[in-house]
């Protein structure tokens, strides 16, 4: 990857004419089967100017409490866009009751935001959405006549768990926003895809927001290995989790089960400190989200194992 980015052809994108940035765009949008994409440095930028090209000021987008774009992106939406979220709860699997959705859809009267957006995320905490439920929200999105988003920060692994081709997990939404950073790898890179007419929008919000990068082909260019090299192997992420959880599980840990590659465990006091004497190092809290991707081998999850047991015993 970093021979790729140093050996990346590179031009001025906020012209557009960075050959390396054109030609993952086109990948990306091919592989997803949306029209076109448009790169951003982060995830959160590229959520944020979807919202904003999709809702204008004192309009509302109905999204789950633990969705990364109401809960974990500092409330850009409101701060930054004047858009009001509509949040709701989130049940076990991370979907929304629908018919709550479709009751905090507002009417047209000037006493309520607009409602324009529904915004769903795949995978949310690790757990792939289920098909059926993504075709009914987009459904319902259609016959209320709302706009759709999908943070689709992690879709290649829910992608991968489902054993489907990642275009049939976009199809239907007017924008997806998949990050090439993270479990792909690549230190920087996000892609929002949609129709030509949306994303010459999100390209005016990525200016304002301060995303217009000159030679991001040499990011493009660990984008597209991500994309070539490390989307067929995050089904060794995946086993890794599940290796880790059952490990867990046995060893007396309460966890939540990985589906893809997170696992999310119940810390009792005094892990952290434990791990972090045998040198692993977590973020402490009461629920730990360790989360397995292509710089941890199969062998640590082995040592955290044993290191976990100790703490135990
Ligand atoms: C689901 C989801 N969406 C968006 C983001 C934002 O990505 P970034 O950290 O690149 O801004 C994250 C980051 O962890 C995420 O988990």
């Amino acid at each position: 990857m970093r021979r790729a980015m140093a050996d990346a052809e590179v031009g001025d994108d906020v012209f557009g004419d960075d050959p390396t940035v054109n030609r993952l765009q086109d990948y990306a949008a091919e592989l997803c089967g949306l029209e076109t994409a448009l790169w951003f440095p982060t995830g959160t930028q590229s959520n944020l100017a979807a919202l904003m090209s999709h809702c204008g000021r004192g309009d509302e987008y109905l999204v789950g409490q633990e969705a990364h774009t109401y809960r974990f992106e500092a409330g850009g939406a409101a701060v930054l866009g004047s858009i009001q979220p509509q949040p709701l709860t989130n049940r076990a699997d991370g979907t929304l009751d629908l018919a709550e959705v479709e009751a905090a859809i507002k009417p047209d009267d000037p006493h309520f935001a607009r409602t324009r957006l529904f915004a769903l995320e795949n995978t949310i905490s690790g757990r792939v959405l289920p098909p059926d439920y993504v075709t009914a929200a987009l459904d319902l999105a259609r016959r209320r006549a709302l706009a759709t988003h999908l943070d689709g920060a992690r879709l290649f692994n829910a992608a991968a768990h489902l054993k489907a081709p990642v275009e049939t997990l976009c199809r239907g939404f007017d924008s997806v926003s998949i990050c090439l950073s993270k479990g792909l790898g690549a230190p920087a890179g996000t892609l929002l895809l949609g129709p030509r007419e949306f994303i010459a929008e999100a390209r005016r919000h990525r200016k304002i927001l301060g995303g217009g990068l000159r030679q991001a082909g040499i990011f493009a260019a660990a984008g597209l290995y991500a994309l070539e090299h490390h989307v067929a192997r995050l089904v060794e992420d995946h086993a890794n989790a599940e290796r880790l959880a059952a490990g867990l599980a046995a060893a007396g840990f309460e966890i939540s089960s990985a589906q893809t590659n997170m696992v999310f465990v119940r810390a009792p006091r005094g892990l952290a400190e434990h791990l972090a004497k045998n040198q692993i190092k977590i973020l402490p809290g009461e629920r730990l989200r360790l989360v397995t991707h292509l710089d941890v081998a199969a062998d640590d999850i082995g040592r955290v194992l044993d290191v976990a047991r100790t703490f135990l015993n």
